[in-house]
């Protein structure tokens, strides 16, 4: 190992090294905080003034994460020091990690990547680690970050070193923090990944390394592009469920009982930052290589299809049994964040389900989720509970009982409620015969008390 490498090593071990972290969202605030915690002085940039702004103020602005409120004025200052002026980020910093966006909507993009690079490159980088965690295509860090760092004649590995490490925190996910998530590192050659396995170390309790970057930025697609085919694969069985006129719920807690299925929900939709981009980014990187890739297309495309499915049920409610055009009828959507106990509603399955309303006519669209704080109106609770047609697409805890008195339809994006001739659920029918209301409550009782992971959450 060189004596520059020797010298990184060492800083990080003495915690005299300082990290730049260049993105101070969902993720690069948590790492952040999480790095000053241990003891280095971190200097978190943003392009986004406002935000910069609310930090200077002590402010979290990651809802969910709200542990963050009280590490945030202890390290403010002291430890952690925001700025807009991310042109200085690799002057300031020995380490200098990027987690920037590489979405617009669910649109992959390059775009915030590359200026957060041309800024990086405004100062000498020799000797410097530079670490990118946003979720990217398999051999971005070799084919795009690593050219434009050595655009100034220094070469990656030897004059500065490069490694990715893909992001998996959940935010708002209370029992799986920063710190009990392993995290994989790979590095363009052997030390720039030891340099970067060492730091990690300091704030998480297992690093993974693998032999390369690509095989770093291959691992995360492959996580979010298997979750997003189990779902995807759950929602078909829902929909087939629906023809056949069999009860999804029913069937799932019957086919669980065999040791090795693995148990998903069906929802009214995926949303998020992350599902609905890395399936497409993992195909985009096999793209012209003659490979199959029909499997992830096809469960985008059925995932993608929840929300209009849930939308067209409300819809047929009102044809059905309102007797009414969907013109003159009020639809109420309680939830708009993505997922449970959220204020993020990036790419939320509520948004597509109101676009399609919109489509088919309706005009009186209420919207009510105290977690979300939306440029779209929003109404008051008891506005969307006098609506004709309630959709839920989320299951806060805030949510519960919530609808127990409600005489209108139920549209129950979430499967969380109990089916009846007016609540109507994904692939759900009011239950008759062997398997009882009670059995499926009690198995949702222990499902939730083991923890098992689930499409709703
Ligand atoms: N949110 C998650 O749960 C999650 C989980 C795992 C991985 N990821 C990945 O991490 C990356 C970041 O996601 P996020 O959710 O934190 O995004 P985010 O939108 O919450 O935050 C990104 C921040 O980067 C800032 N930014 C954009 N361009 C910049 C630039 N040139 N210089 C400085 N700041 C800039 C934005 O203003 C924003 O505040 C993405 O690639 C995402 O796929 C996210």
């Amino acid at each position: 190992m060189s004596l520059v490498a020797e010298g990184l090593i060492e800083k990080i071990d003495s915690r005299t090294a300082r990290i730049s972290v260049v993105g101070l969202g969902y993720v690069g605030l948590n790492v952040s905080l999480s790095l000053a915690s241990e003891g280095f002085e971190v200097h978190g940039y943003d392009i986004d003034g406002s935000r910069i702004d609310k930090l200077l103020q002590g402010i979290n602005y990651v809802q969910e994460e709200d542990h963050l409120s009280g590490i945030l004025p202890l390290m403010l200052n002291t430890k952690f020091f925001p700025s807009t002026d991310v042109d200085n980020a690799s002057e300031v910093g020995d380490i200098i990690i990027v987690i920037v966006p590489t979405a617009e909507g669910d649109i992959p993009t390059l775009d915030y990547l590359e200026m957060a690079l041309d800024s990086i490159t405004q100062n000498d980088i020799r000797g410097k680690l530079i670490i990118l965690e946003s979720t990217v295509q398999v051999g971005t860090s070799d084919e795009f970050v690593k050219p434009i760092l050595e655009r100034g004649g220094l070469k990656a590995g030897t004059d500065f070193f490069l490694a990715y490490s893909p992001e998996r925190i959940d935010p708002g996910n209370t029992s799986m923090r920063l710190r009990n998530i392993p995290k994989v590192v790979g590095g363009v050659n052997q030390v720039s990944a030891e340099i970067a396995a060492k730091l990690y170390e300091a704030i998480v309790n297992s690093v993974v390394m693998v032999s390369s970057m690509k095989t770093a930025e291959f691992v995360k697609l492959m996580e979010n592009a298997q979750r997003d085919v189990n779902i995807a694969l759950v929602n078909l069985f829902a929909i087939m469920g629906e023809k056949a006129g069999i009860d999804i719920e029913e069937a799932l807690f019957a086919a669980s009982t065999k040791w090795n299925f693995h148990k998903y929900h069906p929802t009214c939709g995926v949303g998020g930052h992350c599902l609905k981009k890395d399936p497409v980014l993992l195909a985009k990187s096999f793209e012209n290589t003659g490979i199959d890739l029909t499997l992830i297309e096809s469960s985008r495309r059925i995932n993608d299809y929840m929300p209009i499915l849930t939308a067209e049920k409300a819809i047929s409610i009102c044809r059905e049994h309102i007797k009414r055009d969907p013109s003159s009828v009020s639809f109420g959507i309680l939830g708009l964040s993505y997922k449970k106990n959220s204020s993020d509603s990036r790419n939320s399955p509520a948004l597509f389900i109101i676009e399609r309303l919109k489509e088919r006519g309706a005009s009186d669209i209420r919207c009510y989720d105290p977690h979300v704080n939306l440029t779209i109106k929003q109404n008051t609770l008891k506005e969307v509970l006098d609506s004709n047609i309630v959709i839920q697409t989320v299951a806060h805890d805030s949510f519960k009982g919530l609808l127990d008195n409600y005489q209108g339809y139920v549209i129950d994006g979430t499967n969380t409620l109990d089916p009846s001739e007016k609540v109507i659920g994904i692939g759900r029918f009011p239950l008759r015969g062997a398997v009882g209301d009670n059995i499926l409550e009690d198995h949702a009782r222990e499902e939730k008390t083991a923890g098992m992971a689930s499409s709703r959450e």
